[in-house]
């Protein structure tokens, strides 16, 4: 373990993070007094099209994970189309790792109300609503009185600052359930229905919440637009890669010195990102790593230099997801991280579609039928058989994402595998533990 260089901390890009370390930031007085809601007075300035093309030619990116231009997004909302138009913003944060939008809500709730604010005004929505995940009932609280501050400054409610447009914001907490991370099962959730996946297309910008035009957006994406109504995007692109422009908040945990989020550029390697937390615990080498959650495919050692940005983490064969770097040593065993992996999409799959619900219990088996010492060589090709069986035939992204872990440990890591088959790695489970695990 070491202490930054001063090299690797010229890394860091603080924008959204900026006001974390100010002592009561979350407060609307201390935000205020530190820009906040200038940028909406900025934007009230604008027409409405301007800031979408402000958000199109700033080039940002959707932060949740799938990386969709947010400015063709917003442009995607009819115009004059007679029905009401909503924001929702996706704080449902569950992504295996991923652990941003949870503190960038603690810390600045303000940033993410003014985001909102815009994006509203932009769009002509008259109503937005934060769906939060059920479990963060601290960060609910913050946002609720956030909210509370916004309406008693006039930022909410009738004639926002005298422009003459009007919002309601509410904060709706999740019952916790992953799958309502996928924004039509965030949708049917605040509806009252059970979460569970819609079909798509019809895409949310034209049917989304009770099934009218509707923008969802993650936390991240929406806290960034304030900045960049205020820098400008020539500014916004400074930072980052051409095609993926901007700063982004990587979440690095797991066996590193200095786990946390680091605001950095997208594009930043792993290398300096580790070395930016400190390295590796001491006595802990790099084996595999996650770029961005355990939907993305795993990378190892061969992977420290690649730039973490949308284009490059396909070109390797992954994605960059949510950016939530989960850090595994020598000490780590790829095959039991991918069985616990593999038990959360068990537990999590709605079991709307068959290939989801069957495949992650039969992979779940498998898996720990392989960690106790009982399994074949047939198992891996059983896994690999039922992998090519949800990749692109689940009906939601989760089925295709349960596939990840499973599909790169084989790839990298078939001989940790074979150890289990073949009896030279010691069973994780007994035989007699096998029955009902999963
Ligand atoms: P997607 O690629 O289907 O869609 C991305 C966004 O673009 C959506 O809002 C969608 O409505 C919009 N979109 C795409 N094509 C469109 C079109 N032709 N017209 C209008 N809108 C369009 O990806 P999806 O399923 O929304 O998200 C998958 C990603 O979510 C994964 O990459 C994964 O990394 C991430 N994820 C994040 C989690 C978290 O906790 N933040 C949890 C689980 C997954
Ligand atoms: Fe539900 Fe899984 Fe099918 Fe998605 S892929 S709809 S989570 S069963």
């Amino acid at each position: 373990m070491s202490n930054p260089s001063q090299g690797a901390l010229a890394k860091l890009t603080p924008v959204l993070t900026k006001r974390w370390l100010s002592p009561d930031a979350w407060k609307i007085s201390m935000y205020e007094r530190l820009d906040g809601y200038t940028a909406l007075r900025k934007a009230f300035k604008a027409h409405p099209d301007e800031l979408i093309q402000l958000m199109k030619d700033s080039g940002l990116r959707g932060r949740g994970g799938a990386g969709f231009p947010t400015g063709m997004k917003w442009g995607f909302i009819p115009q004059n189309d007679g029905k009401p138009h909503y924001l929702v913003v996706n704080a449902d944060e569950g992504e295996p790792g991923t652990c941003k939008d949870l503190p960038l809500m603690m810390a600045d709730p303000h940033s993410l109300v003014e985001g909102i604010i815009i994006a509203a005004y932009a769009i002509r929505a008259n109503f937005a609503a934060i769906y939060i995940r059920g479990e963060a009932m601290h960060s609910a609280r913050r946002l609720r009185s956030a909210v509370d501050e916004a309406y008693q400054r006039g930022y909410l409610g009738r004639n926002i600052l005298g422009s003459g447009f009007d919002l309601d914001l509410v904060v709706h907490s999740g019952a916790g359930a992953y799958i309502c991370g996928e924004e039509t099962a965030l949708l049917d959730s605040l509806e009252g229905f059970r979460g569970q996946p819609r079909l798509k297309p019809p895409f949310p910008a034209t049917h989304g919440l009770y099934s009218s035009p509707t923008v969802v957006n993650n936390v991240e994406t929406i806290c960034s637009v304030p900045y960049i109504v205020l820098g400008g995007s020539a500014w916004w692109k400074t930072m980052g890669t051409e095609k993926s422009p901007g700063p982004k908040i990587y979440s690095i945990s797991g066996r590193v010195a200095n786990p946390g989020q680091y605001e950095c550029s997208l594009g930043i390697t792993l290398r300096e990102l580790l070395e930016l937390a400190g390295g590796m615990q001491d006595g802990h080498e790099l084996r595999f790593w996650t770029p961005g959650g355990s939907s993305t495919p795993l990378l190892t050692a061969e992977h420290l230099d690649v730039p973490m940005d949308f284009e490059s983490m396909a070109a390797a064969g992954t994605m960059l997801g949510t950016t939530a770097v989960q850090i595994f040593s020598d000490s780590d065993c790829p095959v039991y991280a991918t069985y616990r992996w593999i038990e959360f999409y068990h537990h999590e799959s709605c079991g709307k579609c068959t290939p989801c619900r069957e495949g992650n219990y039969w992979m779940a088996h498998v898996l720990r039928r392989i960690l106790s010492g009982a399994g074949t060589h047939e198992d891996l090709d059983t896994l690999l058989d039922t992998c090519d069986n949800l990749l692109g035939r689940s009906f939601c992204a989760l089925g295709d994402g349960a596939t990840s872990p499973v599909t790169s440990s084989i790839k990298y890591f078939k001989q940790d595998y074979l150890d289990y088959i073949e009896g030279r790695k010691a069973p994780m489970f007994g035989a007699g533990e096998l029955v009902g695990a999963h």
